[in-house]
């Protein structure tokens, strides 16, 4: 596993407009806020024994320093792109620079909606797709990093 000095780092990246989960079209993206969902990550990932840490940017380039950072400072990313999924050639770049696992994942099912959202810069350079679960996909995504970063036996 990369970057394990003690135990496994997981960093998930929410994109822009994710900051106002809870008001925004929460018909769409459920009730719950950001802040709430990061605390729950942050405590499963206790019971997990790995540290989780939580990035929200309105901005691509912050987005793409954050990826780049992880390349050495992270066991695995998980990341919500939002809008930026479907335009960002930059974030997909970023991300192949890594050599950790990445999961993308979205609350709605992005296929489920409007034509332009149903293509992803990041699909097909992301290990998995977690999309349309609302705010448990966040567990599931955190789960399936988990396996895909534990040391070989
Ligand atoms: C989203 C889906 C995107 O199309 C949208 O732009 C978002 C959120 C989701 O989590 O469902 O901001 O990534």
């Amino acid at each position: 596993m990369k970057n394990c000095n003690d135990h496994p780092k997981v960093l998930v990246i929410h994109g822009p407009n994710l900051n106002m989960l809870g008001k925004r079209e929460p018909d769409v993206y459920g009730k719950t806020t950001l802040d709430e969902i990061n605390k729950n990550l942050e405590n499963q990932g206790k019971s997990l024994g790995l540290a989780v840490e939580t990035f929200q940017s309105n901005h691509e380039g912050a987005i793409v320093d954050k990826i780049q950072d992880a390349g050495e400072l992270q066991s695995g990313l998980i990341i919500n792109p939002a809008a930026y999924t479907h335009t960002s050639i930059a974030i997909r770049d970023a991300i192949l620079l890594l050599d950790i696992p990445v999961i993308e994942i979205h609350l709605s099912n992005i296929y489920k909606r409007e034509p332009f959202r149903h293509k992803s810069m990041i699909a097909d350079v992301a290990a998995g797709q977690i999309s349309g679960f609302g705010t448990y996909g966040y567990k599931m995504a955190l789960d399936a990093i988990t396996e895909m970063i534990k040391p070989a036996n």
